[in-house]
This record gives structure tokens, C-alpha cells and sequence, in this order.
């Protein structure tokens, strides 16, 4: 596919313009890794394949449940066409166990259960470091109306309920996970973004281990080993993405 001019660079992805739709995007997945707002970055080779990948088949998993997102088809290995969002500047997450900076910020034990899951919202802003936000916050700043946020409550919490029921079938413990969405151009809300080992904890079933991007916050070991080893077993029975894995 020709790619059209380039939108935006981020710190692991690259948006370009799609050569004949101005509503849609083409979202390529870079093989760069930051952590805690880029104190820690490093490049994995065949890290950009895996997310694009896993993000692909978790997004044909939500619309298959009726969870709207700007998915649209595959290019390559690495790059997406997606609809043109008019993103909120919120990360929404959504966590079933307590770790990460939960742990560190109130009261909760590492590895205590979550039921029901906890859904925060955090102001999407490098410069100030992603904070935590509440209502009163959104509202002042116009982040978002009340309603907007309410819509994005319910829809995290169904991709909660879809994606653990997928995972767990496949040894994966959906421990917590970030959203974005954005307003699409039929003006619907729909998550956007990427669902992959860079934006969720997975943990394996049996043992605990991370599969996903604590390997390299926590100098945990091989980064790609564990991306692979997730990829293999989210893209398991679609032949054509398996087919795409890197190695
Ligand atoms: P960051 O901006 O945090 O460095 P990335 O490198 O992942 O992150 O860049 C992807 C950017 O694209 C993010 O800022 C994200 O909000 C934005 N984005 C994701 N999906 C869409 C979409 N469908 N339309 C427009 N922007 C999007
Ligand atoms: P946290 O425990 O560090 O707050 O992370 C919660 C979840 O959000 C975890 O699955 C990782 C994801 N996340 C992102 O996708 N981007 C970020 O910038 C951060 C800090 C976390
Ligand atoms: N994505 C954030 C960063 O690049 C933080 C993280 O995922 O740990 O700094």
C-alpha cells in the first residue's frame, strides 16, 4: 500500500494518511519501547509485529462481541488501517489485581483480587505525566462531558469481560489493561488506539510470569520472548496472523 503523508510520531507508533479515504488512518507499530515517560527506551526488533498483530486479532475479538473500535483491516504486519478518531486526551484503566502503581499509590497488596474491577481515569500528557483525574477534573478542563464518560466506564468494563474470558481460554491472566477512545467519523464513541503487551499486564495462568512490557520496566528478561509467547498463544486457530510472527 502507498502511504499517504505522516500524521503524527509517537513514542512506539506512527499514524500516516490513508492514500484514498480522508475518515481513515493507516497506524504503523514501531519496534520502539519507552517506560515511565521515557526515562527507559530501547528498540526490540519484532516488538512492533507482535503489537500490531495482537492488537489486530483482541480488536476483531471486541467487534465480534459488539464493542465498537476503529479497527478496520490489516496492511502488513506492522501497520493497521484504523478510522480517524478525535481522541479524548484520557487513558482509561482498568484493573481485575492490584500491582503497578496501584500498589505504590494507596493501601492495596500486590497481587490481591479486584472484584469488582477498579476503572480510573488519567489525563493523557507526557508533560505532566499522565495524572489520575476525577469528573470534577475532566469538567473543568473539557476533557469530556459526563455522559462521554459514563460511555467510556461501560464500554472498558465490557472489554474487560470479553477480553478475560478470551485470555483465561488461553493461559492468560488479564491482570490490567489501558484504554483510548476517540469519537469517529459517524460521531460514535469507539476505542481507538492499541491492545497489546505495551498497554496491558498479562500474566501467565500457571506461574505468574509477565508477558508483556514489566519485562522491560522491571529488567525482567527477554522483551520479545515474552511478547512472542503471548502473540502465539492470542493469534492461536488464525493461521494467516501466526504466519506473520516474526522468528
Ligand atoms: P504516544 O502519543 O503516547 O507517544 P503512540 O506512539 O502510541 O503514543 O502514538 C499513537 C498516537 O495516536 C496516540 O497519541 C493516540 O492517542 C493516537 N491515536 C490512536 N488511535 C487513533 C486514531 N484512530 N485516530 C487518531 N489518533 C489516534
Ligand atoms: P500502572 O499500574 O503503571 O498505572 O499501569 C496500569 C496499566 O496501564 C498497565 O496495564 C499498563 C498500562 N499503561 C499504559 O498503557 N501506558 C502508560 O503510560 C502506563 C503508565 C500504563
Ligand atoms: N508508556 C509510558 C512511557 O513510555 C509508560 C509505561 O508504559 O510504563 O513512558
Amino acid at each position: 500500500m502507498e502511504m499517504g503523508r505522516l500524521v503524527y510520531e509517537g513514542k512506539a507508533k506512527s499514524l500516516y494518511e490513508h492514500p484514498e479515504e480522508d475518515d481513515l488512518l493507516v497506524m504503523e507499530f514501531r519496534d520502539d519501547i519507552t517506560a515511565f515517560d521515557m526515562e527507559k527506551v530501547d528498540r526490540v526488533e519484532g516488538k512492533g509485529v507482535c503489537n500490531c498483530l495482537i492488537s489486530a486479532r483482541l480488536f476483531e475479538v471486541l467487534e465480534d462481541e459488539g464493542v465498537p473500535t476503529h479497527y478496520v483491516d490489516l496492511v502488513d504486519e506492522r501497520r493497521m488501517v484504523v478510522e480517524r478518531l478525535d481522541m479524548f486526551k484520557l487513558e482509561v484503566i482498568c484493573r481485575n489485581i492490584a500491582t503497578g502503581s496501584l500498589v505504590k499509590r494507596l493501601p492495596f497488596e500486590e497481587g490481591e483480587e479486584l472484584d469488582p474491577p477498579i476503572v480510573e481515569f488519567d489525563y493523557k500528557s507526557d508533560e505532566y505525566g499522565d495524572p489520575m483525574v476525577n469528573m470534577d477534573h475532566i469538567r473543568a478542563l473539557g476533557l469530556a462531558s459526563e455522559d462521554e464518560v459514563e460511555r467510556m466506564r461501560e464500554l472498558t468494563l465490557r472489554v474487560n469481560e470479553v477480553l478475560s474470558e478470551f485470555l483465561e481460554e488461553r493461559g492468560i491472566i488479564l491482570v490490567d489493561f489501558k484504554l483510548e477512545f476517540g469519537v469517529n467519523p459517524d460521531g460514535e464513541i469507539v476505542v481507538g488506539d492499541e491492545i497489546s503487551p505495551d498497554t496491558c499486564r498479562f500474566w501467565d495462568a500457571e506461574t505468574r510470569e509477565s508477558l508483556d512490557k514489566d519485562i522491560f520496566r522491571e529488567d525482567k528478561g527477554d522483551v520479545l520472548a515474552g511478547y512472542l509467547e503471548a502473540a502465539r498463544r492470542i493469534l492461536e486457530g488464525d493461521e494467516e496472523k501466526l504466519a506473520m510472527l516474526p522468528g
